[in-house]
């Protein structure tokens, strides 16, 4: 499916629109589903969507319904910094009336082999249509200036082994120990949204949604959902080096 493409003139319109369309997402989601199944990512990009949700939307939503899942995490014990689980815990999960047993981490404090296969069990006990996994309601990832999404980099070749694996990557010069999500489970989505903003990742952007087909060079490429709506929400910035026809 075409990915739709919006531009937004900084990261606090970009952050407000990926907010309603949690909101839209899991209104649909509960009322289709009785629940709403949420993949998070990590990194800056997503922190001011975190600060929206618990702050403008805290009473929106029926937290009861809403099982929050990562789509890669450091390995990494939670209370450590570096943990996606630890920042969105922070800023979001701690502001609202989610129950504890809706959260479910990569539990990083494990060795990587071992955290994913935990993890996989765990997605597992939310599987739809003999996937094993979910079709998750939302996913929401960034994207590096390398081109990477999740914990899914260039020349990697872990994305041909799974859904849920560890990885070893070497990443901003030092090795970065990984669980992440593969595009196999990404892309039985309902709806995944990339966040992508800043000119640094301008040239990239351009590369991913307008270049020719290289994922092993720029991994987010692997990010299309078979029967799900595929958003990327950049600013100006990080749209600088679009084409034009892309841009209208
Ligand atoms: C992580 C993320 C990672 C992130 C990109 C973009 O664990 O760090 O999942 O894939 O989304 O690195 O990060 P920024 O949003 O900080 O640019």
């Amino acid at each position: 499916m075409k990915p739709e493409l919006r531009i937004f003139k900084d990261v606090e319109s970009l952050s407000r629109e990926a907010a309603d369309i949690f909101i839209e997402q899991a209104v649909m989601s509960i009322t289709e589903r009785d629940r709403f199944l949420v993949a998070l990512n990590g990194g800056g990009t997503p922190n001011r969507l975190f600060q929206m949700l618990a702050m403008e939307h805290r009473e929106k939503m029926n937290w009861s319904k809403v099982h929050v899942f990562w789509g890669d995490e450091r390995c990494v014990p939670p209370e450590d910094a570096g943990s996606n689980y630890h920042q969105a815990k922070e800023v979001l999960l701690d502001q609202v009336f989610i129950p504890d047993e809706n959260v479910h981490r990569v539990r990083g404090e494990l060795d990587p082999a071992s955290a994913a296969q935990d993890y996989a069990q765990v997605l597992k006990s939310f599987a739809e249509d003999n996937l094993g996994f979910p079709r998750f309601d939302l996913v929401y990832l960034g994207m590096g200036e390398d081109g990477h999404t999740a914990s899914l980099f260039p020349g990697s070749t872990v994305h041909k082994i799974g859904t849920v694996i560890p990885v070893t990557a070497n990443y901003q010069d030092r090795p970065a120990h990984r669980v992440t999500l593969t595009q196999v489970v990404f892309n039985e989505a309902r709806m995944v949204v990339f966040m992508a903003a800043g000119e640094k990742k301008a040239t990239t952007l351009a590369e991913v949604l307008s270049g020719r087909y290289n994922p092993d060079l720029y991994p987010a490429q692997r990010i299309n959902p078979k029967n799900g709506r595929l958003i990327w929400l950049v600013d100006e910035d990080a749209a600088g080096r679009l084409p034009r026809e892309l841009k209208r």
